[in-house]
C-alpha cells in the first residue's frame, strides 16, 4: 500500500510495505472538504434546502472525523507516545477544537435551518457560517499536513514493517463493515488510481474473502464505471 519501498519480507500472500497510515484517508478527506467548501459557497442561505443540505453533509463529515480521530488515538498514538515523549497530548488537543469546530458550526447551520425562510438576515448570516467554515478547513489542513509530513514520516523510520503492519491490521479489524465501507469511498474519491489499486490489492491480501467482497462491491460504486473497469483488470 502506497510504497515506502518494498522489504523483503512476506506477510501471507502479500509483500510487507512500510504503511503509511495517514496519506490515503486524508487525501479523501482534502477532496471532501474542498467539495464541501464549493458547495458552502454556492449555497442559498435564504434557501432551507441548501441549509439542510449542507447539515447533513458537515454531519457525515463530523461523525467520520469523531471516528477517525477516536482510530487514531485507540492505534497509533500509544506507539507515538513511546517515539516521542508528548506528541499524542498535542495532536489530541488539536482533535478537542477540530470536534468543536464541527460542533460550532453544525449549531450555526441548525439555527439557520430553524429560521423562517427567506428571513432578510440569512444571506449574512449564512455568510458568516462560510467564512467559520474556510477557517475550519484551513485548521485542519494544517493538522492533517502536520500528521502526515511529520508523524507520518517518524512512524515509518521508528516502527519495521511489521509492526506498521500489525497496527493497521488491528485497525482494520476494529472497524465494522460499515466503517470500512464509508471510509474506503472517501479514499476511494480522492487517490490516484496506482493507490486505488494498492489499497485494494492489499484489503484482498488481509481480509477474508467474504469481508473483501464487501470492499470490492463498495469500491466499485465509488467510482465511474470506466475508472472502475480500468482497476478491475488489474485487480
Ligand atoms: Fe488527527
Amino acid at each position: 500500500m502506497l510504497l515506502n519501498g518494498k522489504l523483503p519480507s512476506a506477510f501471507g500472500e502479500i509483500l510487507v510495505e512500510k504503511i503509511p497510515y495517514y496519506t490515503p484517508i486524508h487525501k479523501g478527506q482534502r477532496r471532501w472538504l474542498f467539495d464541501f467548501a464549493k458547495q458552502m459557497g454556492r449555497s442559498d442561505f435564504s434557501s432551507r434546502g441548501d441549509v439542510e443540505a449542507l447539515l447533513q453533509g458537515l454531519g457525515y463529515f463530523y461523525d467520520h472525523i469523531k471516528e477517525h480521530a477516536e482510530f487514531e488515538e485507540r492505534f497509533i498514538h500509544p506507539r507515538l507516545g513511546e517515539v516521542v515523549p508528548g506528541c499524542p497530548r498535542a495532536i489530541e488537543s488539536e482533535h478537542k477544537a477540530i470536534h468543536a469546530d464541527l460542533e460550532d458550526l453544525l449549531r450555526s447551520l441548525e439555527r439557520l435551518r430553524n429560521m423562517p425562510e427567506g428571513h432578510p438576515t440569512l444571506p449574512q448570516l449564512g455568510q458568516e457560517v462560510y467564512l467559520a467554515t474556510n477557517r475550519f478547513v484551513a485548521f485542519y489542513l494544517r493538522h492533517i499536513d502536520y500528521e502526515e509530513d511529520h508523524v507520518q514520516n517518524i512512524l515509518l523510520n521508528a516502527c519495521t514493517a511489521d509492526e506498521l503492519l500489525a497496527t493497521f491490521r488491528s485497525i482494520l479489524a476494529a472497524q465494522s463493515p460499515k466503517q470500512l465501507s464509508s471510509n474506503l469511498r472517501m479514499m476511494i474519491q480522492g487517490i490516484n488510481d496506482p493507490e486505488a489499486l494498492e489499497l485494494l490489492s492489499s484489503a484482498k491480501g488481509m481480509l477474508p474473502p467474504q469481508a473483501f467482497e464487501g470492499v470490492r462491491a463498495e469500491a466499485e460504486k465509488a467510482m465511474n464505471p470506466e475508472r472502475w473497469s480500468r482497476l478491475a483488470a488489474r485487480l
